[in-house]
């Protein structure tokens, strides 16, 4: 079988071309949806990250209050700047980019966002929400996986689904998103033992472990969807988790690298940004 592409470029034009629909109508009714990026440090990762953020925002219509801070920076005055924001009206998301630098505790500042302006998701309650089911800010690469996912229009209800990674980013909230859809999920990490015999059941597998060309050909099975969310800088240039070439040789569905996951990340922000706008503005917030 030679797989079929899951065009995740493609899918996140046409997801923001609508967003930007919405966003003229919201315009109408005096809402601009604002998005604050935080980035403290400059870890070049984190700055191209940052960097798309913004243009997907500006391009959306949306404003984008960009804060870069010196590496410096004190977890207090991180803290003062979110405060600061959970109360600015022109402000429907932050956005705390991570890493951050030692001095800084992640568990705090994210727990310090309103859960309301939380559009990574990375807040305990909305974690919490999503762990019991309930309508919550979805975290943008796991949301944007299950809509790639969806858009093959293979049924995920009865599907053995392995989750290669068990990060809060990816892994996690992956797996529960895949829960919700009633697939049977395996969360398999550094310690797994067999991790291959696990990955060769899968009907559904997503690589999210930041390994170059990790999954193999002879760990995947035929017919399997997969999904690879490494973004692995090398001298070559980008390369994913997953040995691309002969993957695709035996897979259905597959999400190239670059051009899959990674811009369906900031089309979910985008669409999370907007709904918190659209609820601000329905309740006057
Ligand atoms: N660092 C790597 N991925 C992400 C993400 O999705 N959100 C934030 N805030 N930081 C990240």
């Amino acid at each position: 079988m030679t797989a079929k592409i899951l065009d995740g470029k493609k899918m996140s034009a046409e997801i923001r071309a609508s967003i930007k629909e919405k966003v003229l109508l919201l315009k109408e009714k005096g809402i601009v949806p604002g998005l604050a990026v935080i980035l403290v440090g400059d870890n070049p990762a984190s700055k191209v990250y940052v960097g798309q953020k913004e243009k997907g925002c500006l391009e959306a219509g949306f404003a984008s209050f960009l804060h870069r801070l010196p590496g410096t920076t004190s977890q207090e005055e991180l803290l003062a700047l979110i405060d600061k924001l959970n109360a600015d009206k022109t402000v429907h998301g932050i956005l705390v980019q991570l890493p951050l630098p030692r001095q800084i505790d992640p568990d705090t500042v994210l727990a310090a966002i309103r859960p309301e302006k939380d559009v990574d998701g990375f807040h305990p309650v909305n974690i919490g929400r999503l762990v019991a089911g309930l309508p919550a800010s979805e975290p943008c690469t796991p949301k944007g996986i299950l809509r790639l996912l969806k858009s093959t229009g293979i049924p995920l209800s009865g599907k053995e689904a392995v989750v290669i990674g068990r990060s809060n980013i990816v892994g996690k909230p992956v797996a529960l998103m895949l829960l919700a859809e009633s697939a049977t999920v395996t969360i398999c990490h550094s310690k797994t033992a067999d991790l291959a015999e696990h990955a060769r059941r899968a009907d559904i597998l997503v690589a999210a472990i930041g390994k170059p060309r990790f999954v193999t050909a002879d760990m995947v099975k035929e017919g399997a969807v997969v999904i690879d969310v490494g973004i692995n800088r090398l001298e070559e240039g980008l390369v994913g988790d997953v040995d691309y070439e002969p993957v695709a040789e035996k897979a259905s569905w597959i999400t190239p690298v670059p051009g899959g996951v990674g811009p369906m990340t900031i089309a979910m922000l985008l669409e999370n940004t907007l709904e918190q706008a659209e609820k601000a503005g329905a309740s006057g917030r």
